[in-house]
C-alpha cells in the first residue's frame, strides 16, 4: 500500500511507551533453559503450541537430504556493539537466551526488550522499542554418531536478517549478507573429533537506521500504518546435513504441460559428473521417467502425459536426483505459464487455458513470530482460508518466505506472485512518520539490490506455484532517472527465468517494461480500464501488456482490543485506513460493492487479474480477510464464494466468446468517486 503524504504527528511521550513496553515484555526465567515465552502485543492460537523445539519439519523440500539434524531450539543470546565482531565470545556464556529461529523482536524469541537507541541513530524520536542492530548468538551441537564418517558436514541457515558471520569452534566459517536467503557452508574441517562443537553467530541488522538502504520490505524501526515491526537475526531453521564432498549444491528444475523437464545440477567441485533423475507421482513409487545428464549443464527429458499442476488440481511429482553418492529428493509440477491474446485481449494462460488470477496481498507477518509463522500448521491455515474464500492466488508482498511456505502453496494449490523485497524508501522524521521518500543512495546500493534480486530468482524458480515476479512495488527504491533500472532488470530476470511472467513495476512509475500493465487504486479498482485517477500511472491502456489490478480493496473494520496489535503507536494509525466500516456486515457489504465494480471491469475492459488488500490485518492495518491473530474471519464465505464465482464466470464468458467486447457499453460504466 502507498503511504500517504502529510500525516499528523503521532509521537508519544517516551514515558507512556516505557510503561507499555514493560507490560508486554515481563520476563521471568521459568526453568533451566532460561527461555520464557514473552507476552507480546497480540498472540495466536498457535503461540502456546510452539514449545522449545520449534519448526521440526525438514526445512527445504526442493532439495531434501535424509541425514539431517535440526539445530532450532534455545540458544544463548546477547546484544552487542559494532566493534565486538573482532572478538567473538569463544567459550563464554552469553547473558540471555533466545528461541531459534524466531527473530529477536518477536515474543516467541523470548528475548527481553533492549534499551532505547539514541535519537541520532534513528533520525526519529527515540521511542522505546524492542530491536537490535548487533547481536551474538551461541550454541553447541554434536554431529550424529551414525553419520557416514567419509561424508562432509554442512551447516545451513534458512535465513538471517541481515549480515551474518559464523564461527565453528572459534574458526570463522562463513559470512553472508541479505535477510531473506538460504546459505550454507562445509564445516567439517572445524569440527572436533569428539564432544560438543561451539557455534557462534554474529548478526548485524541496520534495518532503516541512519542512511542505510537495504532490501527490507515492510520492516521499519519507525512503524506506522503500513510499515511494521522489524525482524532481526535468525528467522528460519538452522540445520546440519551429511553429504559427500562432491555434492549437489544447486538444483534447478522446470517442467511444462507437455511433460518436458529441464534439470540443471551444480556440484560442490564444479566438475562434470553424471546425474540421474527419476520421477514418480507423489503417492507412488512407480518410476514414470528417468533423465540422465551431467552436472554443470542443463539437460532435458520427457514424462509422458503427466497430470498437470493447477491451483484447482495441484498434482506434484517427486524426483530423486543422484550425483555420485549424493542422493536428494525434490519435486515438481507440470504446468506452463504464458500470455496470449484471447478475443483481442492479452490474458494469462495456464496450461493452454485463459486464467484469471484473483488473490490477496499477503504480507507474511505474524503477531507472535513477526516474519515467521509460529508453526507449519499456522502457515498452511492462511492458505486454506484464502482457498475457502475462493481465491486462486496470492501476491507475496516485498518479502520472501521459508521454502515450506512455497511447498504449502505447491501442495495445496495456490498461484503466487513473488515480489522482490524493496529497498528502504523513506527517512522517517518526527512530526511526519511517513517521512521523506529517498532515492537510491548510490551505485553500491543498486548493485546489492541487483545481486539479491538474482538470488531471489535463483532460490525460488523451482516452485510450480510461482507464476510471476515483481521487481518494484510502487516506486519504492526504484531509480527515478534514466536509464531505467526496471527496464534493465526486466531483461536480467527474463534471462534467469524465461518460464514465468514479469510484473516489472506494480503501481506507479511505468516505463513499459515487462508483461503487466499494473495499477494500484484504493478502494475501487480501475483494472485494465480506459480511465485512471491522477497519480496512478499508467494513464493509457497498453494493449501489448496484461491489464492488472496489483492492489485494490483495503477497506477496514476496527475490532476490539483483544484482536488488535496492542501497541499505542500502530493503534493510533488505524485512522489512516482508506475506509473504516462500522461492523463486519458493513465490511462485507462494501467488499461486495467493490467486487461488483471489478466484475463489471472484467466484463467490459481488459482486466485480467487482481489483488485484494489483504490476507490479514497487520499491526495498525485492519483490512484483512482475517484479523492479525487469525481469530476472526471477516469474509462471509457465502457472499465471497458467490462474488468470486461470478467474477470467474464473467471472465470465462469473455474468454470463451468470439465477439470483441473491448468497447465501453453504450449504457456507460461506474464512474470514479
Ligand atoms: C522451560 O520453559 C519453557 C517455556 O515455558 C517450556 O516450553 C519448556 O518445556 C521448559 N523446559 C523445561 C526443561 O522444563
Ligand atoms: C574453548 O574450549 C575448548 C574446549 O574446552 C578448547 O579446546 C579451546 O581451546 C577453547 N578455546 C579458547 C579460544 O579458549
Ligand atoms: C546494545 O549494546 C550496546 C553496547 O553495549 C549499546 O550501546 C546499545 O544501546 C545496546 N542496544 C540496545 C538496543 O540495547
Ligand atoms: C570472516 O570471513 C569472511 C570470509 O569468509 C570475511 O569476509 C570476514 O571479514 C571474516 N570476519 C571476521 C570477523 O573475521
Ligand atoms: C527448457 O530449456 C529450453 C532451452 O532453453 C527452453 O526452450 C524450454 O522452454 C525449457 N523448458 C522448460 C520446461 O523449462
Ligand atoms: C563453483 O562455481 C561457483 C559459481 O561459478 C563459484 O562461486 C565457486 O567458487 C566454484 N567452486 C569451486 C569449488 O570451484
Ligand atoms: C514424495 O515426497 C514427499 C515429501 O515432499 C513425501 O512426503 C512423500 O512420501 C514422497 N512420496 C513417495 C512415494 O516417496
Ligand atoms: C489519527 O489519530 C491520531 C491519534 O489519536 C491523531 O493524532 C490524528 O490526528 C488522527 N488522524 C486523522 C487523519 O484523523
Ligand atoms: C480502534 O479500536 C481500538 C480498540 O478498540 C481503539 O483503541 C482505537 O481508537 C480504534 N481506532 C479507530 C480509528 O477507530
Amino acid at each position: 500500500m502507498r503511504f500517504v503524504g502529510a500525516v499528523t504527528s503521532v509521537l508519544l511521550a517516551s514515558t507512556a511507551c516505557a510503561a507499555s513496553t514493560s507490560r508486554y515484555f515481563n520476563r521471568q526465567f521459568s526453568n533451566s533453559t532460561g527461555y520464557q515465552l514473552q507476552k507480546g502485543p497480540l498472540d495466536t492460537d498457535w503461540t502456546s503450541k510452539v514449545g522449545t523445539n520449534p519448526w521440526p519439519e525438514y526445512p527445504r523440500p526442493r532439495l531434501a537430504r535424509s541425514n539431517w539434524k535440526n539445530l532450532n531450539g534455545v540458544w544463548q543470546y546477547q546484544n552487542a556493539s559494532a566493534g565486538e565482531v573482532a572478538s567473538p565470545p569463544i567459550n563464554r556464556t552469553l547473558s540471555e537466551s533466545i528461541l531459534v529461529p524466531f527473530c529477536i523482536e518477536s515474543a516467541l524469541s523470548g528475548t527481553v526488550p533492549l534499551s532505547p537507541v539514541p535519537v541520532s541513530k534513528l533520525t526519529i524520536s527515540g521511542i522505546m522499542r524492542k530491536w537490535a542492530i548487533y547481536s551474538w548468538y551461541r550454541t553447541t551441537f554434536e554431529v550424529p554418531s551414525d553419520w557416514d564418517a567419509s561424508n562432509r558436514v554442512y551447516l545451513n541457515f534458512g535465513a538471517v536478517d541481515y549480515e551474518t558471520t559464523v564461527w565453528v569452534n572459534g574458526k570463522n566459517a562463513t559470512y553472508h549478507r541479505g535477510g531473506y536467503w538460504e546459505f550454507g557452508v562445509d564445516v567439517t574441517d572445524y569440527l572436533h573429533a569428539n564432544g560438543p562443537n561451539e557455534l557462534i553467530v554474529w548478526v548485524y541488522d541496520p534495518t532503516d537506521t541512519g542512511d542505510n538502504q537495504i532490501p527490507l520490505g515492510k520492516q521499519s524501526l519507525a512503524q506506522d500504518h503500513i510499515f511494521y515491526t522489524p525482524c532481526s537475526g535468525i528467522w528460519q531453521t538452522v540445520w546440519l546435513e551429511s553429504a559427500p564432498a562432491d555434492y549437489i549444491s544447486q538444483l534447478d528444475i522446470s517442467a511444462d504441460m507437455n511433460g518436458k523437464v529441464n534439470v540443471t545440477v551444480l556440484n560442490g567441485g564444479n566438475s562434470s559428473v553424471p546425474v540421474e533423475v527419476t520421477v514418480h507421482k507423489k503417492d507412488s513409487t512407480d518410476v514414470k521417467a528417468t533423465g540422465k545428464g551431467t552436472s554443470g549443464s542443463t539437460f532435458q527429458f520427457t514424462v509422458d502425459s503427466p497430470d498437470l499442476w493447477s491451483p484447482d488440481d495441484p498434482n506434484l511429482y517427486n524426483l530423486t536426483i543422484k550425483l555420485g553418492s549424493d542422493i536428494v529428493q525434490s519435486y515438481t509440477g507440470f504446468r506452463t505459464i504464458e500470455k496470449g491474446r484471447v478475443d483481442g485481449v492479452l490474458r494469462f494462460i495456464l496450461n493452454g487455458e485463459p486464467i484469471f488470477p484473483f488473490g490477496t496481498l499477503d504480507q507474511g507477518f505474524w503477531p507472535d513470530g513477526i516474519y515467521l509463522a509460529p508453526t507449519y500448521e499456522a502457515l498452511t491455515y492462511d492458505i486454506k482460508i484464502l482457498k475457502d474464500i475462493g481465491y486462486n492466488m496470492l501476491r507475496k508482498h516485498i518479502k520472501a518466505e521459508p521454502p515450506l511456505f512455497y511447498y504449502a502453496a505447491d501442495t495445496m494449490g495456490l498461484l503466487l506472485i513473488q515480489d522482490m523485497p524493496s529497498l528502504r524508501t523513506r527517512v522517517p522524521k518526527p512530526g511526519d512518520t511517513c517521512g521523506d521518500t529517498i532515492p537510491v543512495r548510490d551505485a553500491a546500493v543498486q548493485a546489492e539490490f541487483d545481486r539479491q534480486l538474482e538470488i531471489l530468482i535463483q532460490q525460488h524458480r523451482n516452485y510450480p506455484s510461482i507464476f510471476a515476479w515483481v521487481i518494484y512495488n510502487e516506486g519504492w527504491g526504484q531509480p527515478d532517472q534514466p536509464p531505467w533500472a526496471d527496464v534493465r532488470l526486466t531483461d536480467v530476470v527474463r534471462s534467469l527465468d524465461p518460464t514465468r511472467l514479469i510484473d516489472s513495476v506494480t503501481g506507479w512509475y511505468d516505463h513499459g517494461a515487462g508483461d503487466f500493465q499494473d495499477n494500484h487504486h484504493y478502494a475501487q479498482p480501475q483494472c485494465g480500464t480506459p480511465f485512471y485517477s491522477i497519480n496512478s500511472s499508467p494513464f493509457n491502456p497498453d494493449e501489448d501488456r496484461i491489464g492488472f489490478q496489483g492492489e485494490f480493496g483495503g477497506n477496514g473494520n476496527n475490532v476490539s482490543i483483544d484482536h488488535l496489535w496492542n501497541d499505542p503507536w500502530p493503534l493510533d494509525h488505524i485512522n489512516q485506513t482508506y475506509e473504516l466500516d462500522k461492523d463486519i456486515e458493513t465490511w462485507n457489504y462494501r467488499a461486495h460493492y467493490i467486487l461488483s465494480e471489478l466484475i463489471d471491469q472484467v466484463d467490459r475492459f481488459a482486466c485480467s487479474g487482481a489483488v485484494w488488500t489483504q490476507t490479514t490485518d497487520v499491526e495498525g492495518e485492519v483490512n484483512g480477510m482475517m484479523t492479525y491473530d487469525r481469530r476472526i474471519i471477516r469474509a462471509q464465505y457465502d457472499q465471497w464464494n458467490d462474488d468470486i464465482d461470478k467474477l470467474q464466470d464473467t471472465f470465462k464468458g469473455r474468454t470463451e466468446k468470439e465477439s470483441s467486447r473491448m468497447m465501453p457499453r453504450a449504457d456507460g460504466w461506474m464512474g470514479m468517486e
